[in-house]
């Protein structure tokens, strides 16, 4: 066991990991931040994206150790409890960007990526390259990419830009 240590949505943490721990592991396991998923073994469904240093990042594919002192933002910390949502997540709901939810943090989390690379005025053709790393088992995503689009569109009116 070695001791880790980060920022996670603003909060110092540490923990005691076994070197293999992945950071998905860190996130649900020790720090019960279960709004990160996991959907597969094999580092292609998204589910598990978080930002690392305002980047966006398969969860499962980085050890704990290996960004020890980064700063991480999980879907947990998009918006304070009780607060208004993030306007990513207001899009998405408004959308109707999701069925059964399980891709959804990660889906919202690359989504906030794409803003913060691309833009906020983004083409279907843009968002739907950009989510070849993000898999849905159930919507379609005709909804995901108007609720991205949108989302964007209301990032850059002046709301809160990132998470
Ligand atoms: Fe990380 Fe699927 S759980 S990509
Ligand atoms: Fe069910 Fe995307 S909403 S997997």
């Amino acid at each position: 066991m070695s001791a880790v240590a980060m920022t996670v949505n603003g909060k110092a943490v540490t923990g005691d990991v076994d070197p293999r721990t992945l950071l998905v592991q860190f996130l649900r396991e020790h720090l019960r931040l279960t709004g990160t998923h996991v959907g597969c073994d094999t580092s292609q469904c998204g589910a598990c994206v978080v930002h690392v240093n305002g980047k966006a990042v398969k969860s499962c594919t980085v050890f704990a150790w290996q960004i020890a002192g980064a700063d991480v933002t999980t879907i947990e910390g998009l918006a304070e409890s009780n607060g208004p949502l993030h306007p990513m997540q207001d899009a998405f709901r408004e959308n109707h960007g999701l069925q059964c939810g399980y891709c959804t943090p990660g889906m919202i989390m690359s989504a906030i990526d794409i803003v913060n690379r691309k833009g906020n005025d983004l083409d279907e053709q843009t968002i739907r390259h950009e989510l070849e790393g993000n898999i849905c088992r159930c919507t379609g995503y005709h909804n995901i990419v108007k609720a991205i689009a949108a989302g964007a569109k209301t990032m850059g009116a002046g709301r809160r830009s990132a998470g």
